[in-house]
């Protein structure tokens, strides 16, 4: 087992446990809503018109629900299941608690239906190097673990095939990782549809295989983010504009060029921020570039302010 392999594949032997399945079915096991954790898990005891009697599982608390507040919990084979189309009880707690449970075991991306939700895991997993990008290089979706090189490679492949435009959006809350993963999505990219190709005997397997083309497209992120990124109470880098990147490929699938568009930057963070937020991450730079020669008082003004 590889150290990625535990950030990518559930531990099957623990979802298919013969005991969990006996005790679901047995105890008639539910979702309750919870004030704490949003839903918890409840045996339902009794049912009587519009109200059920319902044990919760953690404290042994009893509590009337009423028949609408419950949702239905999957059979426990379906715990930590890759693609949630797939649950036979497809509901709120469920999605949720899938979530938590994949989150909680270092899974941080799981598909529902064509979409892939990721979760945040606010440390550098394993699961981003050139080994993995190979692994991911022209399976199909269902072939492998979900990833956001999955997305991009049956994009790619979808492009190849139809010969049609493709586009992956990412959208989610501020700090929920759209920039990482956007980043993730051009640098797989970059790697298997890069026309730079060089002899094996050249370079050793470690050397990154990709043309300048593909490293310009990987560099002109610190440049756009040093400009439109500034830390907020949310987010350390937060992107304050929004992108449209657009790559060209040949009809060999090999990058030609790129482009990206900048939306709506947010300017007045120049001048002004809400407390504990900061402005434009330049001009930071600028001023640790500078050093000590900073004696114009225009410069010194600005060192004030931001
Ligand atoms: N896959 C990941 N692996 C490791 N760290 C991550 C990952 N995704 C996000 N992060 C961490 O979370 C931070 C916030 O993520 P990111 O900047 O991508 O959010 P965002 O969705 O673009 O937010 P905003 O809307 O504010 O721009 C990153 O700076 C990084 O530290
Ligand atoms: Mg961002």
């Amino acid at each position: 087992m590889s150290d990625a392999d535990k950030f990518l594949y559930v531990d099957r032997d623990l979802v298919n446990n013969p005991l969990a399945q006996a005790d679901w079915a047995s105890k008639k096991l539910v979702w309750v809503p919870s004030e704490r954790s949003g839903f918890e898990a409840g045996s339902l005891k009794e049912e009587s018109g519009d109200e059920c009697l319902v044990e919760l599982v953690d404290s042994g608390k009893k509590i009337k629900v009423n028949k609408d507040d419950i949702q239905k919990m999957n059979p426990p084979k379906f715990s930590k299941v890759e693609d949630m189309a797939e649950l036979t009880c497809l509901n709120e707690a469920s999605v949720l608690h899938n979530l938590k449970e994949r989150y909680y075991s270092g899974l941080i991306y799981t598909y529902s239906g064509l979409f892939c939700v990721v979760i945040n895991p606010y440390k550098n997993l394993p699961i981003y190097s050139e080994e993995i990008v190979e692994m991911y290089k022209g399976k199909k979706r269902h072939e492998m673990p979900p990833h956001i090189y999955a997305i991009t490679d049956t994009a790619y492949r979808s492009m190849m095939q139809d010969r049609e435009d493709q586009s992956i959006l990412c959208t989610g809350e501020s700090g929920a990782g759209k920039t990482e993963n956007t980043k993730k999505v051009i640098q797989y990219l970059a790697h298997v549809a890069s026309a730079f190709k060089t002899k094996k005997d050249q370079v050793s397997s470690s050397t990154l295989l990709i043309g300048e083309l593909e490293k310009q497209l990987l560099q002109a992120n610190p440049m756009l983010e040093a400009f439109g990124n500034a830390k907020t109470v949310k987010n350390d880098n937060s992107s304050r504009f929004g992108k449209f990147i657009r790559i060209n490929f040949d009809v060999n699938g090999y990058i030609v060029g790129a482009n990206i568009e900048t939306y709506l930057l947010e300017k007045s963070r120049a001048i002004r921020q809400a407390k504990n937020e900061r402005t434009f991450h330049i001009f930071y730079y600028m001023l640790t570039g500078a050093g000590d020669k900073i004696s114009d008082w225009s410069f010194n003004y600005m060192a004030c302010h931001f």
